[in-house]
């Protein structure tokens, strides 16, 4: 493992990396995304980010953190502008993804689910047909809305920012997105879990799909390291209460 400590005067070692802004690692985010992204007294804060500063300060480089929105990032081409070194945003690892990005290790599983407010009729997935029913877009959800609910109204929204207020407006009637996010939306009202999916999804953090094999391994190194001494666990419990 590299011995390195925090400073980001270490550009010896990171000279293989590409890194966009040397002795930086350049972290690009959708935010907010609760509880993976969000703001917390002018600092971004959230599973996602708090095992990024863990891996920066590892691997001996300072952070920047940027809120760019997801579809881009999903999809590539923040990454191969090369705007910031790593996406960082509860990003699901898929088959499609993988052929315009790089991943690490997965470092946490995920399920979909359909977040609807209390009362409604909506129970599983079958209800959605001649449905209101809000997604993200570029995401897993608004995929797997688009698959398994044909009949439904389905209606993209840049960011969750916009997508639970809709449903709280009662502009749409349900949304479909990951579990932990919809789960975090019933706190905030008269909101219930409808169902949920088991999707079999793993997020992972988004590198460029080329020259970055040796970031790639460094960031894997480090989320082993995390899970190793307690780290990880201790951000996770941080989050995650159930
Ligand atoms: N896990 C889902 C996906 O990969 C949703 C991620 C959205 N992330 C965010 N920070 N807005 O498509």
């Amino acid at each position: 493992l590299s011995a390195c400590g925090g400073g980001g005067n270490d550009t010896a070692s990171d000279s293989g990396m590409n890194l966009v802004t040397e002795g930086t690692l350049t972290v690009c985010s959708d935010i907010p995304y609760i509880p993976f992204e969000y703001e917390e007294n002018g600092e971004y804060v959230g599973f996602d980010m708090d095992l990024v500063k863990e891996i920066a300060s590892g691997m001996g480089l300072d952070i920047a953190i940027q809120d760019v929105g997801f579809d881009g990032l999903q999809g590539g081409t923040v990454l191969a502008a090369k705007q910031c070194d790593l996406g960082a945003s509860a990003m699901t690892i898929t088959e499609e993804r993988q052929k315009n990005l790089a991943f690490s290790d997965p470092y946490y599983d995920s399920l979909q689910s359909i977040l609807v407010p209390e009362g409604s009729d909506i129970a599983g997935i079958e209800d959605l047909a001649g449905k209101k029913v809000g997604v993200q877009q570029g995401t897993t959800g608004e995929a797997y809305a688009r698959e398994k609910a044909p009949e439904a109204e389905i209606i993209s929204y840049p960011s969750d920012a916009e997508l639970f207020p809709a449903l709280q407006a009662g502009n749409v009637e349900a949304v479909l997105q990951d579990l932990p996010v919809n789960l975090g939306h019933t706190q905030e009202g008269a909101f219930t879990i409808a169902a949920k999916f088991e999707t079999d999804e793993s997020y992972g953090f988004a590198m460029s799909k080329t020259g970055s094999e040796e970031l790639v391994s460094a960031v894997n190194e480090q989320l082993a390291a995390l899970r190793d001494n307690g780290k990880y666990q201790e951000i996770y419990d941080k989050y995650f209460t159930e």
